[in-house]
């Protein structure tokens, strides 16, 4: 196993609050290690551009606090080739780096994932996106801030709701996964949630407002996680108006509100431990894994495992919610 002297950290995907305090918590623990580290700015897309810049301990002086990455982000169609993989590699062995810190999400961890298969440099990535959705992992870095962030959003669209006596469809983020609909769902005690994860949607929007809405409520609330199908939230609402035309409905799309921020303090605590435990992983000989926590004890999932695994979601939350929110 090859000495390491010297590791690269980028955040790549779309940006995740406590992002920040994961880039602290890694350059201090691998200097406190007596490791230099280098910034990578722009995610893979600086990787191959070569946009490297020696990080120290002021560098993330300031940092944990704030939402977004100071290393920016980007999604990068270059890396997904192979051409664009090679000249990476060859800026980390330019700066003579031994081990990159990849923190980002599904795709980046796939992207990473992908590198270190063809190169021989060991990756460790660390979970940074608000939708939750990589395996192996009880939370990502992010999602608890915007979990946070939407139960803020829709406690204002309450109130509104309330005095109008409508029903407010929302729509949040979450790509492919319903755990932010789900959980803010049940903490703003919204009337609904429509996840991607369950294909009944139609019974679902029937049995709430056919029986639960009409019954007992004059406002509703109704989480729907974008692209659920075609059309998104709105083809709930043109559901609505056609087959209940009796009531008002309006839609609030949270979009990318939700991703920034001040990460909650639960979110800095999390970005922090994986931060810390990722240069452990490297001194332990780990590579290719991701850092996540599961019952509250640090956990080392092989990177394939974390994306390509379905991370389930708790079906008995559903119960939950259906059953407080008649
Ligand atoms: O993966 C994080 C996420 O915020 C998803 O929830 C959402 O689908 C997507 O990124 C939006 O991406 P973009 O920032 O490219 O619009």
């Amino acid at each position: 196993m090859k000495e390491i002297k010297t590791i690269g950290i980028l955040t790549s995907g779309g940006d995740a609050p406590g992002m920040n305090a994961a880039i602290r918590a890694v350059t201090r623990t691998a200097i406190y290690n007596g490791w230099r580290v280098y910034g990578i700015y722009r995610g893979f897309e600086g990787l191959i551009n070569g946009e490297f810049k020696e990080l120290t301990t002021e560098s993330v002086s300031n940092t944990v606090q704030r939402g977004g990455t100071f290393l920016k982000t980007a999604r990068s169609e270059a890396f997904r080739t192979p051409e664009g993989r090679k000249v990476a590699y060859t800026n980390l062995v330019k700066h003579r780096v031994d081990a990159l810190i990849v923190i980002g999400g599904n795709g980046s961890l796939a992207g990473a994932q992908e590198f270190a298969r063809e190169y021989d440099i060991p990756v460790v990535g660390l979970p940074g996106t608000i939708d939750n959705d990589l395996y192996g992992t009880d939370s990502t870095i992010g999602y608890d801030t915007a979990l946070n962030t939407i139960v803020e959003c829709v406690d204002k669209i309450r109130d509104t709701a309330t005095s109008h006596e409508r029903i407010f469809f929302v729509e949040v983020m979450g790509r492919d996964a319903g755990f932010l609909a789900q959980n803010s769902a049940i903490a703003a005690g919204a009337e609904a949630a429509i996840i991607p994860e369950d294909k009944t949607d139609i019974d679902q929007l029937e049995k709430f407002i056919g029986h639960g809405f009409r019954k007992s409520k004059s406002s509703s609330i109704v989480i729907v996680s974008e692209n659920q199908k075609e059309g998104g939230v709105m083809h709930y609402v043109d559901r609505v108006h056609k087959e209940y035309p009796q009531y008002d409905v309006r839609v609030s799309i949270l979009g990318h509100l939700q991703r920034g921020g001040r990460p909650s303090a639960y979110d800095r605590i999390l970005a922090s431990r994986l931060g810390y435990a990722s240069i452990e992983a490297l001194q332990e000989g780990q590579r290719n894994i991701m850092v996540g926590i599961n019952d509250d004890k640090i956990v080392y999932v092989p990177i394939n495992k974390a994306i390509k695994m379905d991370k389930p979601i708790d079906r008995e939350l559903m119960n939950v919610l259906g059953a407080l929110s008649i």
